[in-house]
């Protein structure tokens, strides 16, 4: 039987009641399937794309395409977990009919099941608007990477008293607007958790703390795998990065020296097939050849 999908309707409910809500961003179906498999609770189609998939310095050129590309690869991949799929920088701001349409389209044509968009108040009312169209909002505030350029890089935020009180406003707004879940990200552990106390939705952290109701990490961060970078609130749980470095240090000293492909990653045409083309008949060692392949008993008399 297929595992139970998880939803927005069920992971609001997991406030205060737990188990702590576990997400990673994912961006092809290969990956969603480990990661789904694995038990996480929301695959969020990430613009973090941009920097970790495409090799850019920040998240601003990614478009509504991209993911609902990379979208419709990871619900393919996916069995339980909610597909989340952000929506990139100037998809939305700019009035709530573009946040409506541009979240359709994530939904029509980038099969997520809900939708992110960074911003407090200033966007209040395109989540309101997205939200009566039937279609679940996260929000998400603090370090919202899409204004890196108005933070003065990625910062974290929420240090001041009226910071903090800017941010609790966000966060409350978006709550008000009928966000379902709102991610918390680069700001205080002692902010993230009057956040927290104060909204009847899930807070979703990274980079803010203990206290959230669950956390969100970059999949090629927890395995590992994005070296560039290690910001304080990565962990690595694996270290893929480099056990692919060495798996593909051995792939390049075996072809090198002929050692793959052996004999079992090779397919042998039947006897007399190619002798018939060649006028000589290859050797074949015939008690290696794979089962099915090589010459029937009939044949071999
Ligand atoms: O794009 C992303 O991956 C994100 C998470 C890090 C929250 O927004």
């Amino acid at each position: 039987m297929p595992p139970k999908k998880q939803t927005a309707l069920e992971l609001r409910k997991r406030k205060g009641a737990g188990p702590k809500i576990a997400a990673v961003t994912a961006y092809d179906a290969t990956m969603a399937r480990l990661l789904d498999a694995g038990g996480v609770d929301i695959l969020l189609v990430g613009d973090s794309l941009g920097m970790v998939v495409q090799g850019l310095s920040n998240t601003l050129p990614v478009t509504v395409d991209e993911i609902c590309y990379h979208g419709r690869a990871v619900a393919r991949g996916t069995l339980r977990a909610h597909v989340v799929g952000d929506l990139p920088f100037m998809s939305y701001q700019k009035s709530p009919e573009q946040a409506v349409h541009n979240a359709g389209r994530l939904l029509k044509e980038g099969a997520c099941e809900a939708v992110k968009l960074e911003g407090g108040q200033a966007v209040a009312e395109q989540v309101r608007s997205i939200v009566a169209c039937g279609i679940p909002v996260m929000g998400h505030i603090g370090l919202t990477p899409q204004s890196i350029h108005a933070m003065g890089g990625f910062r974290v935020q929420g240090k001041s008293a009226p910071e903090a009180a800017r941010l609790l406003a966000d966060a409350q707004a978006i709550e008000q607007a009928g966000a379902y879940s709102i991610v918390l990200e680069g700001i205080p552990a002692e902010l993230a958790q009057k956040i927290t106390a104060a909204l009847s939705i899930p807070t979703i952290g990274i980079g803010a703390g203990p206290a959230c109701d669950g956390q969100v990490l970059v999949c090629y961060d927890f395995l590992g795998m994005y070296r560039e970078l290690q910001p304080k609130f990565v962990k690595r749980f694996a270290a893929l990065g480099e056990q692919i470095v060495e798996a593909t240090r051995a792939y390049v000293r075996e072809v090198e020296s002929g050692q793959f492909p052996a004999e079992e990653h090779t397919f042998r045409a039947p006897l007399g097939v190619l002798g018939e083309l060649s006028g000589t008949e290859p050797v074949v060692e015939r008690e290696k050849l794979p089962a099915g392949y090589g010459p029937k008993a009939d044949e071999d008399a």
